[in-house]
């Protein structure tokens, strides 16, 4: 099974009108990449980097799974699809952190963001303490479980990222062998959920990736792309990793 790789930038709670310049350098290299690329952009920014970067793939970075409601501050699937969003991701483990987020709360969002039309990036992973206790594993693999939709009708539009929390934003990676364990297990549940569309789902990993440590992650055979933080602002960061991924 040959995956194209997806390469995701997730600006978090980064970025204001200056900084659309970096957006369209971006997609204007994506043209040429031998990957898929996305930017997963602050709400506010949505709609214009569209127009900014016509064709290019602009996501959110969190949805409600209510089509509309009495929700302050949260946005819908259909929110997103009318600013010009392609995609959104989904369980972060900085909003299931900070918001509380619950697996069923996840599940609900991919599924309601799926069943929009929108793509979605599901994120999983876990903490030092956990993977200190020799459970990484295992908890992951039953955060996968929870957390999965029911169906994925189009395998291309759903993708996991495998994040662990100790490695975002502070350098650190596991090692290949640790994110092939990871990510050899968490194909085998995407597998036993899904069937043979399982083997189609893009598996990312997500955790401090770099030009400098990109070549080797995306060397691993079930790792099908990144979710990138920080290297993903500048177009100069952001851009040697596609490469690594073409
Ligand atoms: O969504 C992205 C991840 O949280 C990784 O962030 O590349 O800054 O470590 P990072």
């Amino acid at each position: 099974m040959t995956r194209r790789k997806l390469v995701a930038g997730n600006w978090k709670m980064h970025g204001v009108s200056a900084d659309l310049t970096e957006v369209t350098s971006i997609a204007l290299a994506a043209e040429t990449a031998d990957a898929d690329v996305a930017l997963c952009l602050p709400a506010t920014l949505i709609e214009r980097a569209v127009r900014a970067a016509p064709g290019f793939a602009i996501g959110g970075q969190d949805v409600h799974q209510n089509e509309k409601g009495a929700h302050t501050g949260c946005i819908s699937a259909a929110m997103l699809l009318d600013a010009g969003a392609r995609l959104t991701i989904v369980g972060h483990s900085e909003r299931r952190e900070a918001q509380g987020e619950s697996d069923a709360d996840v599940k609900a969002k991919a599924e309601a963001a799926l069943a929009a039309g929108l793509s979605v990036i599901l994120c999983v992973g876990e903490s030092d303490a956990i993977r200190e206790a020799g459970k990484a594993v295992e908890t992951v693999a039953a955060q996968l479980d929870a957390s999965l939709p029911g169906s994925v009708a189009e395998a291309s539009r759903f993708s996991v990222a495998y994040e662990p929390i100790w490695a975002i934003g502070t350098g650190k990676v596991p090692s290949t062998a640790d994110i092939d364990e990871m990510h050899t297990a968490l194909r085998a549940r995407l597998v036993a959920a899904f069937g043979d569309a399982g083997s189609e789902v893009r598996i990312l990993y997500g955790g401090s990736v770099k030009a400098s440590n990109a070549v080797e992650i995306f060397a691993v055979p079930d790792v099908d792309g990144a979710l990138v933080g920080g290297a993903s602002l500048k177009a100069t960061d952001f851009l040697p990793i596609v490469e690594a991924a073409s």
